[in-house]
């Protein structure tokens, strides 16, 4: 049974299926010395002026585990940046959603294929990919080969034509900085442990006036966890070259500086590079 929602692909398909990122090389340590341009203009704040037609996007590409903070880093990575942003466990929870509608098997690789084919990334706020049964179901129809390769070129891209008037684009996943996009000019990995981000959710779902069990909503995250980590289809895992950040201890602030401090010097070396 659908429930009419209108999940379906209204976008053609993006252009650029392959990563055209050339290779760059990703910072680590503190930010020194005299930030120029647009790395300037985005640590004060503004949106980075990029010079010149053509610069292929600046990409930010940042993964972890479900319930680390990854989404909200990015949003803000993305806002303080003047990125666009584009959540892709939306596009398998769009598809999960699109499955279950349908009384489908998320499990099936075909009707899990169809679903993913008529993901419409416009529809990625919908409120009604957020409940746990979603995420679950999206961990499924993850772990299939077909699911990610009918993604791929969507999120791809994003990236490399992201939404005007943005130059470039935060993307937050599992698998951007390894598989679809591993040419990103930062590669953040964002972890924290299973109880820390157990808590955190449960206090997310408290504040939206949701009754949430700690017990039950730890055995979902270790659960969706060894999901995505020992699946054959692009595990989740930091790419060889991401900054890794343990967020168990960290307050946001603490964790969005520091990766600004990264994106700046990421910026600050592309435009030495022009
Ligand atoms: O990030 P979020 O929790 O919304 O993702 C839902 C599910 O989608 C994840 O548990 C994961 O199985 C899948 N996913 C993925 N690759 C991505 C993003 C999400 O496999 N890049």
């Amino acid at each position: 049974m659908s429930s009419g929602l209108p999940l379906s692909r209204t976008l053609s398909p993006p252009a650029g299926q392959g990563s055209d990122h050339s290779p760059s090389p990703s910072a680590s340590g503190e930010t020194e010395g005299p930030v120029h341009g647009s790395a300037r203009s985005a640590a004060q704040g503004q949106a980075p002026a990029w010079e010149g037609e053509g610069q292929r996007p600046f990409v930010v590409a940042i993964d972890g585990p479900a319930a680390s903070g990854k989404g909200t880093l990015a949003r803000r990575l993305a806002e303080r940046f003047g990125l666009a942003h584009l959540d892709t466990g939306a596009l398998y929870r769009a598809t999960a959603r699109l499955v279950l509608d349908e009384n489908g098997d998320p499990a099936n690789p075909v009707t899990a294929e169809t679903a993913a084919r008529r993901v419409d990334p416009q529809l990625r706020a919908d409120p009604r990919l957020r409940g746990d049964t979603v995420a679950s179901a999206a961990s499924v129809v993850a772990a299939i080969p077909e699911v990610r390769r009918a993604l791929l070129g969507l999120q791809r891209g994003f990236a490399v034509h992201p939404p005007s008037p943005a130059r470039g684009a935060v993307l937050d996943g599992r698998d951007i900085g390894t598989v679809v996009c591993p040419a990103a000019d930062v590669k953040l990995f964002i972890t924290a442990s299973t109880e820390a981000r157990a808590a955190r959710r449960v206090k997310e779902l408290r504040e939206q006036g949701a009754a949430a069990i700690y017990e039950n909503v730890l055995q979902d995250l270790n659960e969706r966890d060894a999901r995505d980590s020992r699946r054959r289809a692009a595990p989740l895992m930091a790419a060889h070259d991401a900054h890794i950040i343990d967020t168990t201890t960290l307050d946001a602030d603490v964790v969005f500086e520091r990766a600004c401090d990264f994106v700046v010097r990421a910026l600050k070396e592309k435009e030495w590079q022009q």
